[in-house]
């Protein structure tokens, strides 16, 4: 069952309008709508009473003209009677500040009274629903995230620091915390690494970054409990951020989740340009379907101008359209519009719905009322399809959390680096992955670890059974240099992974970012690639068994190693030392696809993507155009255009700006 529809809050407005909502819904082809996840004040009015009467009414009337239901948790936004004179229910930012009330998501995670106010609301909810007929679907809270730096936290950090080490002698060794005196005689010592303790230890620090993103796996596993135990037969999902939020181990917030969920803004209030990068989306996209390594659902797929105190640039006509298929191509099986009707009041004022806030349809309900009518047509195809990737990036949380402790350069980011790696598959339409450094790689045939700066023996041995298998790994400058406890490592970098590598790190440079160097293909296999630009961090590299790939051009490390590539058991190694973007990266992208043999998949102008989905052999094809104009697009294959019905067997077909086509083969490639 494919899932199309919108997020709706009938409590904002008149009931008398909520049957024309339902009406245009319906017309719309939706079959889905998602409702409450901000409605805790109107559900439970005051502490222990509870209101589900309106919620029944709204829900009797979505059911009546065929939609389901997909119900939230209201614990993103406590109302007053909650919070009101309870100053420890609020958490304490980062900078030692305590939040106040007026925004949401101020809660402390850990804090034993907000877990029995949201015991109680959610059991509620959950004895009231569990049965019923129309709700399909749970979202836990919304959008986890925010850490904690109060009394409640750090208590319950000694704690959880107790449990992780046997004892304090365990503890400061694992943290060194002989440097600068920092040896702890008791657990109740033990501070939080807020800025008002300056720079931190950084096992101490990458501990608390842990901490705190258990705390909010546990918070919502709180909830995970009371909704399984009462609704089996409805999943349960919480709605996450994509690829560039950074505080929570994602992997670790879906393991105990039937599903997971995206919340999707290619353009938000932040955002004046026009141009929207669709390998950033792409790349969020993606990390979804890794999380748990299945498909996923769209809880929040823009629906209009994003705007709180900023207005953001309107999506231009066709492009929420694009971007809904957009996220079918990449995995979604659902698609459900952030929001129905743009609020007259609060803070999103200015974040527009599919309605205005006239409640007259826009052209963007059009839009999605014309997509409704493909999905009705579509949906069968596309439901129980799944992409089938031959590349998987590496997304190791303990690094990323290192590398806020210690970012190395101010032109350095795990989050941008990764997007540049990910960028020179994505051009080329190979399709990929994002999995956790344990994830069994048995099925791929590249594997790219950007920046794997924490690597313990588990994940070496990963890497290692994966090349010795054949496989090819491409690693980034970083990798290797800690270990769990955020220790550097008594070897030479990359550490665990020297041998796999058949290489050294002597040296790790840090200039200017207007200072570059350039560095040169010598490999034979490269002969006639351009040289590419480096900068911001430049690795000296001494290989041992590897051979050299590249060179630097300039300064004191003139000639000396940039990229090596290493030959281990089946397969390769290759290992980057420099820094650099598409024209580092891409050539390397081409060397590693053809020592694996992976088959080439069309490439058409930039902006335009041809992702796949599967469903056993037969193939469905998505061509989107990101860009202004029109743009052809060569396939090798016969097929049948879904959305027109035309037969197309190897001609050219021709997309307008922002169109799309899906494509069905019609007979498998021989
Ligand atoms: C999301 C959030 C929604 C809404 C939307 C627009 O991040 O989950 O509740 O706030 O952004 O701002």
């Amino acid at each position: 069952m494919f899932y199309f529809g919108a997020d709706y809050y009938p409590e904002q407005w008149p009931e008398a309008r909520w049957t024309e909502d339902g009406r245009l819904m319906a017309e719309a082809g939706f079959n889905i709508v998602r409702l409450a996840e901000f409605a805790w004040a109107t559900m439970e009015p005051e502490a222990g009473r509870f209101d589900f009467a309106w919620l029944d009414r709204a829900i009797a009337l979505l059911a009546e003209r065929g939609m389901k239901v997909m119900l939230g948790t209201p614990t993103a936004s406590p109302p007053p009677w909650l919070m009101a004179g309870r100053p420890e229910l609020f958490r304490v930012r980062h900078d030692g500040e305590r939040v106040t009330f007026g925004n949401r998501r101020e809660y402390c995670p850990n804090h034993p009274d907000y877990h029995a106010a949201t015991r109680r609301i959610v059991a509620a909810m959950a004895a009231r629903y569990a049965d019923h007929p129309a709700v399909i679907a749970w979202q836990i809270d919304n959008e986890f995230g925010d850490r904690c730096y109060c009394p409640t936290c750090i208590a319950a950090f000694q704690a959880w620091l107790r449990q992780r080490y046997d004892s304090l002698d365990a503890l400061n060794h694992a943290w060194g915390t002989i440097f600068w005196s920092h040896t702890y005689s008791d657990w109740d010592q033990i501070p939080a690494p807020a800025a008002t303790g300056g720079s931190p230890n950084p096992g101490l620090a990458l501990d608390y970054a842990r901490f705190m993103s258990n705390s909010y796996v546990a918070y919502q596993r709180l909830q995970l409990e009371i909704l399984h135990a009462r609704c089996p037969r409805q999943p349960v999902t919480h709605n996450l951020m994509g690829f560039n939020y950074d505080q929570i181990n994602y992997f670790d917030l879906v393991r105990e989740l039937d599903l997971v969920s995206l919340n999707y803004y290619p353009r938000n209030q932040w955002d004046l340009s026009t141009v929207v990068d669709p390998a950033h989306s792409a790349l969020a996209l993606d990390t979804m379907r890794g999380l748990k390594r299945q498909n996923f659902w769209v809880t929040e797929q823009q629906a209009g101008q994003g705007g709180w105190e900023m207005l953001s640039a309107a999506p231009r006509p066709g492009e929420l359209r694009l971007w809904a298929y957009q996220s079918i191509a990449h995995g979604a099986d659902a698609v459900i519009f952030f929001r129905w009707r743009t609020a007259r009041a609060g803070t999103e004022q200015y974040w527009f719905g599919l309605l205005d806030h006239d409640a007259r349809p826009s052209r963007r309900y059009a839009e999605a009322k014309r997509m409704g009518a493909e999905i009705a047509a579509l949906g069968a195809t596309i439901a129980g399809s799944s992409a089938q990737p031959s590349v998987a990036l590496m997304l190791s949380y303990d690094s990323r959390f290192a590398f806020q402790i210690q970012p190395h350069h101010p032109q350095f980011s795990y989050t941008g680096h990764f997007q540049e790696l990910y960028r020179a598959f994505h051009r080329r339409n190979l399709a990929t992955d994002v999995v956790a450094p344990a994830a069994d790689l048995t099925s791929y045939r590249i594997v790219v670890a950007p920046a794997l700066h924490v690597v313990t023996p588990a994940i070496a041995e990963n890497l290692v059974r994966f090349v010795a298998a054949g496989g090819v790994l491409i690693l980034t400058q970083r990798a290797g240099v800690k270990d769990e406890t955020n220790l550097v490592t008594d070897r030479r970098p990359p550490g665990l992974l020297a041998e796999l590598c058949g290489v050294e790190v002597e040296e790790c440079d840090a200039l200017p970012a207007e200072v570059s160097n350039t560095v040169e293909f010598i490999a034979p296999e490269l002969a006639g690639t351009p040289d590419a630009e480096v900068g911001v961090l430049y690795e000296v590299l001494h290989p041992t068994t590897a051979a050299v790939a590249a060179t630097y051009r300039r300064d004191y490390y003139a000639g000396r190693p940039a990229v090596t590539i290493n030959r281990y058991g089946e397969g390769h190694a290759i290992y980057v030392g420099a820094l650099g973007r598409g024209d580092l990266y891409g050539p390397l992208v081409e060397w590693a696809v053809r020592l694996t043999g992976l088959p080439r998949p069309p490439v058409a102008a930039a902006g335009v993507e041809i992702v796949e989905r599967r469903q056993g052999a037969r193939r469905l094809i998505f061509v989107l155009n990101h860009t202004e104009q029109a743009q052809s697009v060569g396939l090798p294959g016969r097929f049948t255009d879904l959305l027109t019905g035309a037969a197309i067997a190897g001609e050219a077909i021709t997309l307008a700006p922002r169109e799309v086509a899906v494509l069905v083969e019609s007979a498998p490639q021989a």
